[in-house]
């Protein structure tokens, strides 16, 4: 069975999840960083795309001692498993994601990517093909499915948010609106990629949950059934 996706992300109020020069930046405060924390402890996987690994060298990993110890007590391993989406294994092996933390890393590539480059991550990862030039999220998640994730928090960026929104591929949303204008054409929104038409139609949501965290809004959103 496929997994239930949380999709999870913090923007500006207008809508930037990093700033032109595609940087990460703080968008939220520490209660909000908390949240984010239970979240990630709350799953069993973690998910980006391979340009939020190029642009901020994410770790992914859980930080909170207290977390940690609170999954190990309940059985489970320290860390989700962490994934990341990179058809062409760009993936950089000496990333702060192998060096930081314990646990599964899993790196999803396409069948084209180049073998000398798969292999040097299959020393550090589990790598496994999913899709012929770029990876097919379809069979990302009944693979992850098969390997017992049942909860799966994807945390970015702007295309692999296009790709999970656009095919519908997630269960919940749920966007922290920091109070900071960070403007730029070309920095990232929350979801970028190609965009619909208005025939083509848009995806809808339904409206759960409203809270104030900080001095932001988060925003909890699931997705609306057709
Ligand atoms: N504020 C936040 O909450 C937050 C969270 C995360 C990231 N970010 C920001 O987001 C920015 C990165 O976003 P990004 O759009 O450049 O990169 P991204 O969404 O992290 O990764 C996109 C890449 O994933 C690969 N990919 C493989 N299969 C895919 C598929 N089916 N659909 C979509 N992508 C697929 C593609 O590269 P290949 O073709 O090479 O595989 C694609 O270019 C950074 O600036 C980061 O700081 C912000």
């Amino acid at each position: 069975m496929r997994p239930y996706v949380i999709i999870n992300a913090a923007m500006s109020a207008d809508g930037k999840i990093s700033t032109k020069e595609h940087r990460q930046t703080k968008i939220s405060g520490d209660q909000d960083f908390a949240r984010v924390d239970r979240l990630r402890a709350d799953c069993d996987a973690v998910m980006v795309g391979i340009g939020t690994i190029l642009a901020d060298d994410s770790s992914l990993r859980l930080k909170n001692p207290d977390l940690i110890a609170e999954r190990t007590a309940a059985g489970k391993t320290e860390q989700p498993m962490r994934v990341v989406i990179d058809s062409r294994a760009r993936m950089p092996p000496d990333g702060d994601m192998f060096k930081k933390g314990t646990g599964q890393r899993v790196i999803f590539v396409a069948e084209t990517a180049p073998p000398d480059r798969v292999a040097a991550l299959a020393e550090k990862a589990t790598v496994i093909s999913a899709g012929t030039d770029k990876v097919d999220l379809t069979l990302v998640l009944d693979k992850l499915g098969e390997m017992g994730v049942k909860k799966l928090m994807v945390e970015g960026g702007a295309t692999l948010l296009w790709s999970f929104t656009s095919q519908k591929l997630f269960d919940e949303i749920r966007i922290y609106v920091g109070a900071l204008i960070i403007g730029g054409t070309d920095a990232p929104t929350f979801v970028d990629g190609s965009g619909f038409t208005r025939a083509e139609g848009f995806t809808r949501l339904a409206l759960k949950n409203v809270e104030k965290i900080d001095d932001g809004l988060l925003i909890t959103w699931h997705k609306k059934e057709e």
